[in-house]
């Protein structure tokens, strides 16, 4: 038996797509628990770039099950979208496997998420507006609906119907906007189900079983730890549980059951959206960063705010998620750079922190503590063993794990499959 997470460290896009792609080809089963449409992993296999959304990376494997968990907010346009997309690249649909107590993502949550946000003024979280806080909101408030109502038609109508119109009130008061058709969005969603039935099921179920077959299973974890509902930068959060823990609510799987965490850790850092960030670089490094390391949002195109590796987050998420591994993404955007700053500790008021603080105003205040290290300033792209990297990349990364305390189990040099180090063979 054998089942890994792999969750991100810092605030999202820290090239998971490319990690998981790599532990995906050894697994039967792969499993997203949490988030849903706003996640964007980029996956290149057989030099073609698939951009996956809600879709668990393991249907670009022959033979994989892919399972969208329970704790996923389901957007049934968009899976359907993804899936009409891969069919037409010749990718098999037949492992696809989707939770009936997943919460559905109805018109009306991408709305109230796009309108919502916006009216928060200054405070805006800058959601990606995929509707995901809203739907979880309505989870959490007990009126959601799942996908096992979207499958039986009359409880579909009744659940709509009385949603519909308490969010059509919401609408048109706080938000001045036109009230949706109950009937057209009725009819929109019934015929969703129709296509979507096939691949229903107890998910729950069927994970337990085949952990007790002995599949390797792995579950993809969606944006990351910065951004988790209670341990991030709250409110500049996603609504969901991305840290390892989220397997256990999100996919019906114990915790007693997980035996391996790898967290993606991305030679540098970057975020999406607002909310404080201490390392970030509101400079020329920072452009060099993003124009390097093209950074920018796969699901909505902005621009990411960039900045230098904070290794104090990581640690913060090592500890949360109980990461066995780190696997560093994308060290290869930093070889032209003439120096390279890690965040090793947070000042604050003189004092050094040895926490992540709760209060953003705190953390807004921080000042990072760097340790600087001289650029290797060559490609490392076609190195394929830990040895031959350049010893200024491996004093890099040496200093990283001995300040998170993980161990260094995966290096990637490049974006492609064959560009990646791997030291840990026991992952799976
Ligand atoms: P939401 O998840 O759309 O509610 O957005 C909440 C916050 O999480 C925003 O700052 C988003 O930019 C951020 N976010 C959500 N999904 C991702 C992701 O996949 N990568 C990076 N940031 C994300």
């Amino acid at each position: 038996m054998s089942c890994v997470v792999v969750t991100g460290t810092q605030w999202g896009d820290e090239g998971k797509g490319k990690i998981v792609d790599y532990l995906a080809q050894q697994a039967n089963v792969v499993v997203r628990f949490q988030g849903g449409s706003n996640a964007g992993h980029t996956v290149v296999v057989g030099g073609e770039a698939y951009k996956l959304r809600l879709m668990p990376s393991g249907i670009l494997y022959k033979g994989s099950l892919c399972v969208v968990g329970n704790g996923v907010a389901f957007d049934p346009m968009i899976m359907l979208e993804e899936m009409d997309a891969l069919k037409k690249r010749g990718i098999d649909l037949s492992g696809i496997r989707i939770s009936n107590r997943a919460h559905v993502v109805l018109p009306y949550h991408r709305i109230m998420d796009g309108v919502g946000d916006e009216a928060r003024g200054k405070e805006k979280i800058g959601t990606t507006k995929r509707g995901i806080g809203p739907c979880y909101m309505d989870r959490d408030n007990r009126i959601g609906i799942r996908v096992c109502d979207l499958m039986d038609k009359d409880e579909l109508a009744k659940r709509l119907k009385e949603n519909m119109a308490r969010k059509n009130k919401e609408l048109q008061a706080l938000y001045g906007h036109e009230p949706l058709d109950y009937d057209a969005v009725l009819a929109e969603y019934l015929g969703y189900a129709e296509r979507l039935r096939p691949y229903v099921c107890d998910t729950i179920a069927l994970l337990n079983e085949e952990i007790k077959a002995g599949s390797k299973i792995l579950f993809e974890g969606a944006q990351a730890t910065m951004l988790d509902i209670d341990y991030g930068t709250y409110p500049y959060v996603t609504a969901s549980h991305p840290i390892s823990g989220g397997v256990g609510v999100g996919a019906g799987v114990a915790p007693n059951r997980i035996d391996k965490v790898v967290g993606i850790v991305k030679a540098y850092c970057t975020r999406v959206g607002e909310g404080p960030f201490p390392t970030e670089q509101l400079n020329a490094i920072g452009e060099k960063i993003r124009t390097d390391g093209h950074e920018f949002g796969v699901v909505t195109g902005r621009p990411r705010r960039t900045g230098w590796l904070d290794a104090c987050v990581v640690r913060y998420a090592g500890l949360l998620s109980g990461i066995d591994y780190m696997a560093v993404t994308r060290l290869d955007i930093l070889d032209d750079f003439d120096e390279i700053k890690m965040c090793v500790a947070y000042k604050y008021k003189g004092e050094i922190l040895n926490e992540i603080p709760a209060s953003l105003k705190v953390l807004a205040k921080v000042e990072p503590v760097y340790e600087t290290f001289a650029g290797w300033k060559t490609s490392i792209r076609k190195v394929r063993s830990y040895d031959d990297l350049p010893e200024k990349a491996k004093q890099y990364l040496t200093r990283m794990a001995e300040v998170t305390g993980i161990a260094l189990g995966i290096v990637s040099v490049g974006p492609n499959r064959d560009e990646t180090i791997v030291l840990a063979k026991d992952i799976f």
